[in-house]
């Protein structure tokens, strides 16, 4: 059965490929390379003994899309990361977030809209919560005005499966991911991010090698346990494990909606300086840091009800913080040597 990963390349993308391959589901990759290196797929020819197809496209290209489909007739299901996800950079550009990020997403679903029967899994995010006031947060907690151009461009995609599945032969599953972290055990893949990461657990990663003086910590006023923002922090090959769940469901038709939308996270929250303390335990290393303001846009806390994915997926997190962080940490050691 052939899926089509698009972003497949990518830090979540890879994972999923894997975990796909491992599963006997035959990847066809396609990435623009804008955010992504072609040695990945050597990475995951080596974990799962499989070279992936791949394609390199710009999916904003309809016509390239449409002679995708037309090469590969039998593809059965598309898992859509291909995605731009800096918050900072799309409120500087908000039209290159619009493009890049709707416009492949309709593109994907017109040549979909054509086949009797097709299966359609979206990276969606916890943003759309933005603050929930409710904790854990379910799936029916209000989508919430966005904050950023990169958060509206996740409501809107969402919105728009919801209207096509509404009128065609599109089944769909919305995965709601909170905070993904860590790399495969291999350390063959992992998250490779561009300049200065933005995000928490690289940046911890690349203080701790060297790469840069010290963490500043975004604030340790908020009303939580230490004053620092809590987090659900998922590991990357759970999440990966996610949408092949969310894959067999949609293929084997036993999803009860044309659209179903899960939450992945672990349902713990934890606090920045409970990160700090929790990776400094599993590296050894002293991690140096200073609390600085508050970052623009951040919520206080978020983490996720996992009970609907729990029952109705069947899929639970099963791998530990400490062993996200452990392999975040052997993976930025590696990518270093
Ligand atoms: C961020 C985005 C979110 C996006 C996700 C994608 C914002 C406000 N949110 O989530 O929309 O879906 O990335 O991966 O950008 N922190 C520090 N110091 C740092 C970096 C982070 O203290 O150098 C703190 C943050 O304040 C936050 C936590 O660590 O409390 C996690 O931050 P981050 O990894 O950026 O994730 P989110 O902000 O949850």
């Amino acid at each position: 059965m052939k899926i089509l990963v698009t972003g497949g390349l990518g830090f979540i993308g890879s994972h999923t490929v894997v975990e796909l391959q491992n599963k006997g589901y035959d990847v066809i990759i396609v990435d623009d390379l804008s955010n992504a290196t072609i040695s990945v797929l050597d990475g995951i020819e080596k974990i799962t003994g499989k070279r992936p197809e791949f394609v390199q496209l710009d999916i904003r290209d309809l016509a390239g899309v449409s002679k995708l489909f037309s090469n590969y007739n039998d593809i059965l299901g598309v898992i859509h990361f291909a995605a731009s996800k800096a918050v900072g950079e799309s409120v500087e550009r908000p039209l290159l977030y619009y493009d890049n990020n709707l416009v492949p997403l309709i593109n994907l679903l017109k040549e979909l809209d054509k086949k009797d029967n097709s299966h359609f899994i979206f990276s969606s995010s916890c943003t759309v919560y933005g603050q929930a006031d409710v904790m854990p947060i379910t799936e029916d907690a209000p989508v919430q005005q966005a904050m950023s151009p990169y958060g509206n461009t996740k409501q809107i995609g969402e919105e728009i499966i919801t209207d096509v599945t509404r009128v065609s032969n599109i089944s769909a599953i919305l995965l709601r991911y909170f905070n993904p972290i860590g790399a495969h055990e291999s350390t063959l893949i992992g998250e490779l991010p561009n300049g200065v990461p933005q995000n928490l657990i690289p940046f911890i990663t690349q203080t701790a090698i060297g790469l840069r003086k010290e963490l500043s910590v975004f604030g340790d006023d908020y009303d939580t346990v230490d004053g620092t923002c809590i987090r659900d922090y998922i590991h990357v090959v759970d999440l990966a494990k996610a949408h092949v769940a969310a894959l067999d469901r949609l293929i084997k038709g036993d999803n009860i909606e044309k659209v179903e939308t899960f939450n992945i996270g672990t349902g713990k929250g934890s606090s920045v300086l409970e990160i700090i303390n929790a990776f400094e335990k599993v590296s050894g290393v002293k991690l140096p840091y200073k609390v600085v303001a508050r970052r623009e846009g951040d919520i206080t806390q978020a983490y996720a009800a996992t009970d609907k994915v729990n029952e109705i997926l069947g899929w639970k997190a099963e791998l530990s913080l400490e062993t996200a962080l452990n392999s975040a940490w052997k993976w930025e050691q590696k990518v270093r040597k």
